[in-house]
């Protein structure tokens, strides 16, 4: 299933919203090559593409994390959903090199899940904490 952005999933950052977009642009790639194409390469390529955008991408959220002093239970979970994501790219990058076959549209499925997931459930939350406290 392809991924298209709706308002709702706009967090009201402006930078957090535009990194999701292209997050999700990269699954739609993603998406597109595992139902068209079918190159092993390319989805090669774009699972790597994926795997640093999420890194840049986490790594933007955390940096506010500091700056906006977040922290306790809220933040270690949403640590652990980075966590998960990594997890779960690290498996199917090492699945791939290890099969050398075309992988199921299921990879590109759990990736949009987890981003609106991300978006709709963890992102808001630090949305409202940055929005409470400042
Ligand atoms: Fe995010």
């Amino acid at each position: 299933m392809y991924f298209t952005w709706k308002k709702l999933y706009e967090t009201g950052l402006e930078e957090i919203d535009n990194q999701h977009k292209k997050f999700l642009t990269i699954i739609n790639d993603l998406h597109k090559e595992l139902t068209e194409n079918k190159d092993f390469k390319t989805v090669e390529a774009i699972i790597n593409e994926l795997k640093s955008y999420a890194e840049y991408h986490f790594k933007t959220e955390e940096k506010l994390f500091e700056q906006y002093n977040y922290k306790g239970e809220e933040l270690s979970e949403h640590l652990k959903k980075h966590k998960d994501f990594e997890n779960f790219i690290e498996k199917a990058i090492s699945n791939i090199s290890s099969s050398k076959s075309i992988i199921t549209t299921k990879l590109a499925d759990y990736a949009r899940k987890w981003l609106i997931e991300h978006i709709c459930g963890t992102d808001v939350k630090f949305v409202k904490f940055i929005n409470q406290n400042n």
